[in-house]
């Protein structure tokens, strides 16, 4: 069966996917910036008795890139799967968001995914096959404020990953996008603690509509989704090449409204329950 490098596995969809990949015979290689501090994902598949090795990296360091390429090649003599799921969230009203906060976002979200594949690559294009999968967002098809540093990391990442595929379709390597929607992982609370210090969210939380219960910046992280973790897990499995449910009703409701539609769905003075039963109606999700 074949092998596979996943970063970013110590939470979320990262670490549902190493253990599906794992249940599903595939021989997984598991990076996070601090196993120490995160043993789950080592003790399940230790209790599951499941082909998994946990390996340290961070995408933002080629070095620390080049290792784990390295350590999987000298284990098992080849990469047949990399999987770039590894990212940060943020939320901040573009004065508001540091610049090293926005570098930090796209050190990881976007040059840590370009680094690693660049190193991973070579091997594949010399084999003529393999499978590049980079998590990317349905924020990177559309744009949604206050998410400057997460949705312009992934349209970029978006772009790459199209730019491959071409790249990369004559030497046999398939090279695919994966565009959750909204799934409840710790990145939620992560975009929240992010935006939540920031005085002028604050100050639009306080002061209208645009804010009212809804809005990233600072507000609950929500409790119940239509999409779950392990949702992109098994689409990530069935060969990496479709969007999440609800990322299919999002796409649908922006897809449904004029960019001038699209600004007033975000600013309009309107209750949050009908704003509710507006994107509803539009995306065809339980909201
Ligand atoms: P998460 O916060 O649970 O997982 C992100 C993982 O990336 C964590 O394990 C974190 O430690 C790791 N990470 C961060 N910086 C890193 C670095 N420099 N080196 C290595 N690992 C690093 O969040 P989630 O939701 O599981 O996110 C996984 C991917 O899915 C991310 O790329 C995210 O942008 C994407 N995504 C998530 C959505 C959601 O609603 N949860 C929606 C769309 C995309």
């Amino acid at each position: 069966m074949a092998n596979v490098l996943i970063t970013g596995t110590s939470t979320g969809i990262g670490r549902e996917t190493a253990l599906h990949l794992a249940r599903n015979g595939y021989t997984v290689f598991a990076s996070m910036r601090t196993p120490d501090r995160n043993p789950e994902l080592a003790d399940t598949a230790a209790a599951e008795n499941l082909p998994v090795t946990v390996l340290q990296q961070d995408v933002t360091d080629g070095d620390s890139n080049q290792a784990a390429v390295d350590r999987v090649v000298d284990n098992v003599g080849q990469i047949d799967v990399l999987i770039n799921n590894a990212g940060l969230g943020a939320a901040a009203v573009t004065e508001e968001m540091a610049m090293s906060e926005l570098r930090q976002l796209f050190e990881t979200n976007f040059f840590g995914a370009v680094d690693l594949t660049k190193r991973v690559i070579p091997q594949m294009r010399e084999r003529r096959g393999g499978a590049i999968v980079n998590v990317t967002s349905v924020a990177g098809r559309m744009s949604v404020s206050p998410q400057i540093a997460y949705s312009s990391s992934k349209v970029a990442l978006d772009v790459v990953t199209e730019m491959w595929a071409q790249e990369l379709e004559r030497f046999g390597v398939r090279v695919a996008a994966i565009e959750p929607g909204i799934i409840v992982t710790p990145i939620l609370e992560k975009f929240r603690s992010a935006g939540s210090g920031n005085e002028v969210c604050a100050a639009l939380r306080a002061h209208d509509a645009l804010l009212r219960g809804r809005h990233p910046c600072g507000h609950q992280a929500p409790r119940s989704w239509p999409g779950r973790s392990r949702t992109p897990s098994k689409l990530i499995v069935r060969s990496f090449d479709i969007v999440g449910v609800d990322a299919v009703g999002i796409m649908q409701m922006r897809n449904s409204m004029s960019d001038e539609e699209w600004v007033a769905f975000f600013t309009e003075e309107m209750p949050l329950e009908k704003w509710k039963q507006k994107a509803a109606a539009l995306s065809g999700l339980p909201l």
